[in-house]
């Protein structure tokens, strides 16, 4: 697999090694990644880890062969970081599967399932929902290289008739996750009572899943390969949609802290307001989340509060500037120093 060391990509090793999987993970170790989250993994057999980037053709063609299965995680995912600096993005989240699917086509015996997201669709207008066919309608450069890729996907399984799955997710949550999200931000803000920047009237909903739930998704998606050729989408969402301002003031009553923290900043160009996903496909295959948002995020808030050594303490050197870089003048705009 690809992105093992980061957050989502963390929770899948552990959990494939626990089912028993022998498990290559290769990782670029950027910001993003985070060696402490696969502490105590490795480093030897069924476990084997690979510095290296996905958008190398040598290496990743020479670890495909003879492997089953190829996930993709690796990507860049923060679609902040996408208005800033958008070429990353469309390296690694679309080059990157360029390299993944060509090492794939020349490797037959691997099916390959490559992560993708709800964001593909845009903001969707209540009630709507995406269905597996709706079509694309990305408005951030990060959501852009996801429909792009997507279409690499489609377009490879289409030309050399190989299968592939694509799994389109809402927004996971839970332990291990970056602190530049949403959540993470703002739980770890609140714990010191540094303001926390609520993008325009906090109203754009999100739909939220434990990351255990997702985990529990892929497994039955893997085990359940489908072999006709084309690329065939998978939604994995959970129903629990809830507006922004409701999550971080769950996030100040879970940390003890006040509302008053809640700071409304300038918003996202381009903000989503809504995504939601129809996730009736996978649910009829058996699969459905078992921890409702509210112990999903009590027991993710504890998490942060038990767990600094692992995410890292008070802000530090590339994040700290990306920080400044990012919310420096909006907080400053409401007269508030940033962090
Ligand atoms: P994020 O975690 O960046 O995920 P995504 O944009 O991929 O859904 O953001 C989740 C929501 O929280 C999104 O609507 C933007 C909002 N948000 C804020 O209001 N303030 C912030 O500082 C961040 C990072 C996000």
């Amino acid at each position: 697999m690809t992105g093992g060391c980061g957050f989502i990509g963390s929770h899948v090793v552990r959990s494939l090694l626990a089912a028993g999987w022998d498990v290559t993970n290769l990782d670029r170790l950027t910001y993003a990644s985070n060696p402490a989250n696969l502490a105590g993994v490795g480093p030897s057999a069924p476990y084997r880890f690979v510095e290296g980037d996905v958008c190398d053709a040598s290496l990743v063609g020479g670890l495909v062969e003879g492997m089953d299965l190829v996930l993709n995680f690796a990507a860049e995912t923060h679609v902040d970081r996408s208005l800033l600096d958008p070429g990353v993005f469309v390296r690694t989240d679309v080059e990157g599967v360029v390299c993944l699917l060509e090492a794939v086509r020349r490797n037959p015996g691997a099916a390959l399932v490559h992560m993708s997201t709800d964001e593909v669709f845009g903001s969707l207008v209540p009630p709507l929902e995406a269905a597996e066919d709706t079509p694309f309608n990305p408005s951030s450069p990060y959501s852009a290289s996801k429909a792009a890729a997507e279409l690499q996907v489609r377009a490879y399984t289409t030309a050399y008739g190989f299968p592939a799955t694509v799994i389109r997710c809402c927004n996971v949550y839970g332990s291990h996750q970056h602190l530049e999200k949403f959540i993470p931000l703002f739980t770890t803000r609140a714990f010191a009572g540094l303001p926390l920047p609520l993008y325009g009237d906090g109203q754009q909903e999100r739909e939220w899943l434990y990351v255990d739930d997702f985990v529990a998704a892929l497994h039955l998606i893997v085990a359940t390969l489908p072999a006709t050729p084309g690329v065939h989408a998978v939604h994995v969402g959970s129903g629990e949609r809830l507006p922004n301002r409701v999550v971080a003031e769950r996030i100040c009553a879970l940390a003890e802290r006040p509302t008053s923290l809640i700071a409304p900043v300038g918003d996202r160009p381009g903000h989503d307001r809504r995504y939601a996903l129809d996730s009736s496909g996978l649910r009829s295959r058996g699969w459905a989340p078992a921890v409702p948002f509210d112990e999903g995020i009590a027991r993710t808030v504890h998490w942060y509060a038990a767990n600094a050594a692992v995410w890292g303490g008070a802000a530090t050197g590339e994040f700290a500037a990306y920080l400044e870089r990012q919310y420096g003048a909006r907080l400053a705009v409401r007269g508030t120093p940033p962090a």
